[in-house]
């Protein structure tokens, strides 16, 4: 098919930069250390890597493949094709639930990214110099408890992300993850180095790796297969999305085994920085979503020239979280300028809008409004963020994912997948159809009956 109206990747390259961007965010450094401690270490990760492989990575491909035959926002692109493929159109409710899931993903990602915007300062001013671990405890307090202060810096973030999005796809987006990305990688092996040296490194190694499954509890698996689809920006049509701008020549396979490839490493390396520090200076391995806060400030105050890495870090994190905002803003901004005929920077300015004011929600449940609650047995608190970021991630976009396999494995016509992924072999080929028809659709719906305890009723 031709190109899509809003514009094409300049190369194979360019979208596998962007998709990285997006995928490579606070999903990988900040979140993905805090569930691993919340479920206890090494079996979370296991089956975090099991859910990557089995479900993440071939979803992946269907969701770029279904975008690079339709050209279009998510929602149109699923109209269309269900149109070709001579099935209902209500399939374009995958692209509807993926617009709904990026505003409420988004309006708390921005809140998020203010703080990793703060932390910038904090750095570079010297703030981080020689803090104690209850320096960083009262530092992250203050920040959390100040609603004003937060407002200002999700507000800062959201108007840079809204900015970059106006701009359209290729100015400003792929140049900027041309050196970023990589720089963020060193920068995370540099501080794996530090902590090497200074943290408790074998017993971090130990907790992540070293997986004691009677740790492994049916919320854990849930929470493992949503960091996966969070983490790969998965099942709300960000990467359906980004497959639209991708050049018909490029190979589907190989670009998503890198993208997931990135990822994963990138979550795996910022395990390996955070978890020697946390066992090293006593602090607790399921302190939620200060963790990164609270070990982080306490390395970069240690080590020399402590000030400058932080900062670089910091700024990095943003740049991440930046890329990947941008993202979950894409799917509305191009269904807007489609449907609607506004300009770009229309469309980015309300849709930013939306996403904004449903931050503040995140915002005050970090204040005023934190609550605790049960969830399997667990006590969650910061009651409506932990609300929000359950129903995105472990249900909506586990739930867009089935579909998107559901419908590129069963209702497209095998020659129309076969040409779009054009897998030289016939086994690569075979193998994708198997996990996309079977494999992940069930492994993603057997980990939902547990979530409403279906199985333990029937085993039980
Ligand atoms: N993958 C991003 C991260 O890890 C978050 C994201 C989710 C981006 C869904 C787009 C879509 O930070």
């Amino acid at each position: 098919m031709a190109a899509s109206i809003h514009g094409q990747w300049s190369s194979r390259w360019a979208f596998i930069l962007a998709a990285t961007g997006s995928a490579v965010g606070l999903g990988n450094i900040w979140r993905f250390p805090y569930m691993v401690g919340e479920n206890g270490g090494g079996a979370f990760v296991l089956v975090y890597l099991v859910c990557v492989a089995v479900i993440g990575i071939p979803i992946m491909m269907a969701e770029v493949l279904l975008g690079r035959r339709g050209r279009m926002s998510p929602i149109q692109t699923m109209g269309a094709l269900a149109r070709i493929e001579g099935t209902s159109p209500s399939w374009s409710l995958i692209g509807w639930m993926g617009m709904l899931a990026g505003f409420l993903i988004l309006s708390y990602y921005s809140v998020i990214a203010g703080w990793t915007v703060a932390y910038v300062f904090r750095s570079a001013s010297g703030g981080l110099d020689l803090i104690t671990k209850d320096g960083a405890g009262a530092m992250f307090g203050a920040l959390v408890s100040d609603p004003e202060k937060l407002l200002a810096w999700h507000t800062i973030f959201m108007v840079m992300t809204v900015i970059v999005s106006a701009r359209g796809v290729q100015h400003g987006l792929e140049k900027a993850v041309r050196f970023l990305m990589p720089a963020l990688f060193i920068l995370l092996l540099v501080l794996v180095g530090y902590a090497m040296n200074a943290g408790d490194f074998a017993r971090g190694v130990e907790f992540m790796f070293h997986a004691d499954f009677s740790k492994i509890t049916a919320g854990a698996v849930l929470d493992a297969m949503g960091q996966a689809f969070f983490s790969l920006s998965l099942g709300m049509g960000a990467i359906m999305m980004y497959g639209s701008y991708l050049p018909q020549d490029s190979s589907i396979s190989t670009t998503t085994a890198t993208i997931a490839l990135a990822d994963t490493a990138v979550a795996v390396l910022a395990g390996l920085a955070i978890f020697p520090i946390v066992f090293a200076f006593g602090l607790e391995v399921n302190a939620g979503p200060s963790l990164i806060f609270q070990t982080l400030p306490i390395a970069f105050g240690q080590m020399p020239g402590g000030a400058f890495f932080g900062t670089l870090f910091f700024v990095l994190l943003v740049f991440a979280a930046w890329t990947s905002a941008i993202s979950l803003l894409e799917p509305a901004v191009a269904w807007l300028v489609e449907k609607r005929g506004w300009t770009r920077i229309m469309a980015a300015a309300w849709a930013g809008i939306v996403a904004w004011a449903l931050g503040i929600v995140t915002l005050l449940s970090f204040s005023s409004w934190d609550f605790s609650f049960h969830f399997f047995g667990s006590q969650k608190s910061n009651g409506l963020f932990t609300i929000f970021e359950i129903l995105t991630n472990n249900i909506m976009l586990p739930l867009g994912g089935i579909l998107i396999a559901v419908f590129a494995g069963w209702k497209m016509a095998s020659a129309h997948t076969r040409e779009e992924l054009a897998i030289g072999n016939d086994f690569g080929y075979a193998l994708w159809v198997t996990l996309t028809r079977f494999v992940a659709p069930a492994l993603v719906f057997l980990i939902f009956l547990n979530l409403f305890g279906v199985l333990d009723w029937l085993l039980g």
